[in-house]
């Protein structure tokens, strides 16, 4: 039977960027017989306006029983005075808790044509190809003891890093894993020279690498060197594994040395369903972009490289999303550009339906 994948394009401009997603898996389908059963549901605001929640157990349910779920972005100002408990956000946050997707891979890749565009020299940054994987649901974020509290005439706010090493080991796995279909190679970023929970990070990760992934590459480095390691020469790198906060920071960094918002996709991966795949959730970096939503300014191709990662890490289909992205590499390189993309010099952009139909014809000519 052909694999299942849940379309959730949510708000704004979600929806708009969904529809060029959906010609690329329907090209998938047409030209090169991968077939997948695709539903589509509501989320965020536009199932709070048509159920009264921004997630519906129907919803969550069918989430859970897919091999994938590819989601747009949802928010809006029309929701910013809703109950907490009812927001958009809240269907994406139960999404990933109930999925308990620990995994969050965050790629930095650049593509020549748009090297020009990086904040960084573009010798550093064309052709690179990096995935930073930040552990998402423990770390300094959640752990007990947290809150302000009062000793004495002074305010003390606290929050804990705690991590176990199942946790560790679970995010350590889903890296090793990774690097085997990239470059074969890891690299662990911590403090171990200042954190006890740095400490542990580095010995389970090591204990988990000997015992089983010997195969791979494996290095360690402290976070804040990795940092300059960073922005110094990114391409040395090929996976980075690391914790909540610090994939945080080192995550947005990495990402702004390759450009614009619209060009980065994202995925969230939790364990291996009885299937051998993961549970998965893949969403563009974006979020609702009401400013410029209903314009058909919209960038896709966010959402398009999301689909992409789906065919690699869920679908084992590595051959496919490369092609994928050698025709958004394709169209850039023919000096295609969504708004977002141009800078200074006078091109004038394409709509969001003429980037997707470009990247169409860029596959038809593949
Ligand atoms: P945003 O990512 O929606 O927009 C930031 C800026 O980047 C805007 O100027 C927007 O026009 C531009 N931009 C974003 N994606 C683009 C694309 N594909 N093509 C061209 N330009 C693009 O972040 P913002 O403005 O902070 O939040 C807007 C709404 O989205 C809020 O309600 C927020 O809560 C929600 N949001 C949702 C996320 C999600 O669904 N995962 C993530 C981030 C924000
Ligand atoms: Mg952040």
């Amino acid at each position: 039977s052909n694999p299942t994948l849940l379309i959730l394009p949510g708000d704004g401009i979600g929806p708009e960027v969904m529809t060029e997603v959906r010609k690329v898996i329907d090209w998938m389908g047409s030209s090169r017989g991968i077939s997948f059963d695709v539903s589509e549901a509501l989320v965020g605001g536009a199932s709070y306006d048509a159920h009264g929640t921004p997630l519906t157990d129907e919803t969550m349910e069918q989430a859970q029983s897919v091999d994938a779920v590819l989601l747009g972005a949802v928010g809006g100002p029309k929701y910013d005075d809703l109950d907490f408990s009812v927001k958009p956000e809240r269907g994406l946050l139960r999404l990933r808790k109930e999925m308990d997707l620990y995994a969050n891979l965050r790629p930095a890749q650049c593509f020549d044509a748009l090297a020009d565009f990086s904040s960084l020299k573009k010798d550093v940054v064309a052709g690179l190809d990096i995935m930073i994987i930040r552990e998402l649901t423990s770390g300094i974020y959640f752990g007990e003891p947290r809150g302000i509290i009062t000793e004495g005439n002074e305010r003390i706010g606290i929050n804990t890093q705690r991590y176990t090493e199942s946790e560790i080991a679970r995010v350590a796995r889903s890296a090793f894993e990774l690097a085997r279909k990239r470059g074969n190679k890891v690299c662990s970023m911590e403090k171990a020279n200042v954190m006890e929970s740095g400490v542990l990070w580095r010995r389970v990760v090591t204990e988990v690498h000997e015992a089983e992934y010997s195969d791979v590459e494996l290095s360690h480095m402290y976070a804040d060197a990795g940092a300059m390691q960073l922005c110094r020469w990114p391409k040395q790198f090929d996976v980075i594994v690391t914790d909540n906060l610090f994939g945080d920071l080192l995550s947005d960094a990495a990402a702004m040395l390759t450009g614009s918002l619209g060009m980065l996709p994202s995925a969230s991966l939790g364990a291996p369903m009885s299937n051998g795949r993961p549970k998965a959730l893949y969403e563009p970096v974006h979020g609702s972009a009401p400013d410029i939503a209903g314009q058909g300014k919209a960038n896709p191709i966010a959402c398009i490289l999301s689909f992409a990662m789906a065919l690699r890490y869920s679908f084992d289909l590595g051959e496919e999303a490369t092609r994928v992205e050698q025709a958004v590499e394709k169209v850039l390189a023919d000096g295609l550009r969504t708004a977002d993309l141009i800078g200074e010099e006078g091109v004038s952009p394409v709509s969001t339906s003429a980037m997707g139909d470009a990247i169409i014809a860029a596959l038809d000519a593949s």
